[in-house]
């Protein structure tokens, strides 16, 4: 899954070597439950712990909101939605097919923008909806305004109990806002586990039930899932160990003054992958003035626009290229008896292909061009293969945040802003 040939030379064979034993280690302590954090290691055992019945119950109510709307609205915010939004994204369909069964999902209380939310309640004025409203804490502005907005919306349109049949709340087991309004409603619930932080919840009820909701095969996803907890488990090599070499790069090359990486993937299907990642690895490690930074682009897209910078811009970074190697498109080059564009020399050949080769010419020039590059295969985009990577990515980020020595678990810099916030929004006085 992880090629590491193109770290070099910044990062050399036995330099390689010495970095994973150090992975293998955090991977250690991580499993020991002797680390940073130990009390938020909930997620470590998720693929393998949850039974048939839980994924049975979580489809289920799947199964409930799909019969009853054409469009579920998810309620969240950083780990609240994003993994759900990845997963939905790589696996739908990019452009709505015309009378698809499958409830589209919408989102709300991402952000605090007027614009987004007047512009989805009116949508939601014409579409059958439900709603999914996701917070562990329950106390988060952005979700808990806005489901204020839509849980108006949706009593005013079907009527209190209809709307109480049509909103789950996934939240804390015990504790929270969110849990005395689900008891007070009458809402269905399920439960993120305490020791589950937001950014590692998508492989609990959080990712699962929107996908679900939107056709996803969670059963493969978690099979996936599954096969990634024992292949990055201490029990492995770690020269054989994805979690363990994604670590060791990326914390090498940290330390010869990378300080930035940048995921690249070669489909907009990614783009929200790319983003949970972002947000995955920003909140974990971004903490005691340390750091990778990190950011995504969409090839070839982007190499238009950020594409001069990396090939020649600070030496400061390096690239990691997720790529999937069996795509599912069949699409080839048409044929043009005038071949006025000058393209027929591509007659027949796949668009895959074509895209295939940008990635390998982009990924030969930035290497040239001084950016050390990680590579990732999947064999193909399934609900297998992105449980696989979810898990992977979260474990090679607890290790990572274990081998650059802070907490990967918590996020105490995002409290600063809210503490502002309340306190202008309450007239200068603590909330
Ligand atoms: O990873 C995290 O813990 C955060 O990104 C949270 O998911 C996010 O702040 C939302 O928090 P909550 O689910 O409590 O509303």
């Amino acid at each position: 899954m992880i090629t590491l040939e193109r770290i070099q030379p910044a990062i050399e064979p036995s330099e390689l070597k010495a970095l994973l034993h150090e992975a293998h280690q955090c991977n250690q302590r991580l499993e020991a439950g002797t680390g940073l954090g130990a009390d938020m290691l909930g997620w470590l055992e998720l693929p393998q712990q949850q039974t048939s019945d839980d994924i049975a119950l979580v489809n289920a109510i799947a199964h409930s909101l799909r019969s009853r709307s054409d469009t579920v609205v998810l309620v969240g915010i950083g780990g609240s939605y994003l993994g759900a939004k990845a997963v939905i994204e790589a696996l739908s369909p990019l452009h709505r097919v015309h009378g698809s069964d499958i409830p589209e999902v919408l989102y709300a209380g991402c952000n605090l923008c007027p614009d987004y939310h007047s512009d989805l309640l009116d949508a939601l004025d014409h579409r059958n909806y439900s709603v999914v409203v996701v917070s562990k804490s329950g106390s988060t502005i952005e979700p808990g305004l806005a489901f204020r907005l839509v849980k108006q919306h949706l009593e005013q349109q079907v009527g209190r109990h209809e709307a109480a049949q049509r909103t789950v709340v996934i939240t804390d087991p015990e504790k929270g806002a969110l849990r005395e309004w689900a008891k007070a409603k009458g809402y269905r619930t399920l439960a993120i586990p305490a020791n589950v932080g937001g950014r590692f919840s998508v492989l609990s009820p959080v990712g699962l039930l929107p996908m679900a909701v939107a056709g996803i095969d969670i059963v493969a996803l978690m099979d996936g899932a599954k096969q990634a907890q024992t292949d990055t488990s201490v029990a492995v090599a770690p020269e054989l160990n994805p979690a363990c070499l994604y670590a060791a790069a990326r914390n090498g090359l940290y330390r010869k003054g990378k300080r930035m990486e940048l995921l690249a993937t070669f489909s907009p299907k990614l783009r929200s992958l790319a983003e949970w990642w972002r947000q995955l690895f920003a909140e974990s490690e971004g903490k005691d003035g340390k750091g990778i930074f990190p950011v995504n682009s969409s090839y070839t897209t982007d190499l238009h626009s950020i594409g001069q910078y990396v090939q020649q811009g600070e030496r400061s970074m390096f690239e990691t290229f997720v790529d999937i190697v069996q795509q599912n498109s069949r699409l080839v080059v048409p044929s043009d008896s005038r071949n006025l564009d000058g393209f027929n020399y591509l007659v027949d050949r796949s668009i895959a292909d074509i895209n295939s080769i940008a990635m390998q010419g982009t990924i030969q020039a930035h290497h040239k061009g001084g950016v050390p590059v990680i590579e990732m295969r999947l064999p193909q985009l399934s609900a297998y293969t992105m449980g696989y990577l979810l898990y992977t990515m979260e474990r090679a980020c607890a290790i990572s945040g274990y081998m650059l020595g802070v907490n990967p678990f918590d996020q105490p810099g995002v409290e600063a802003y809210k503490a502002n916030m309340q306190m202008l929004l309450n007239n200068g006085a603590a909330v």
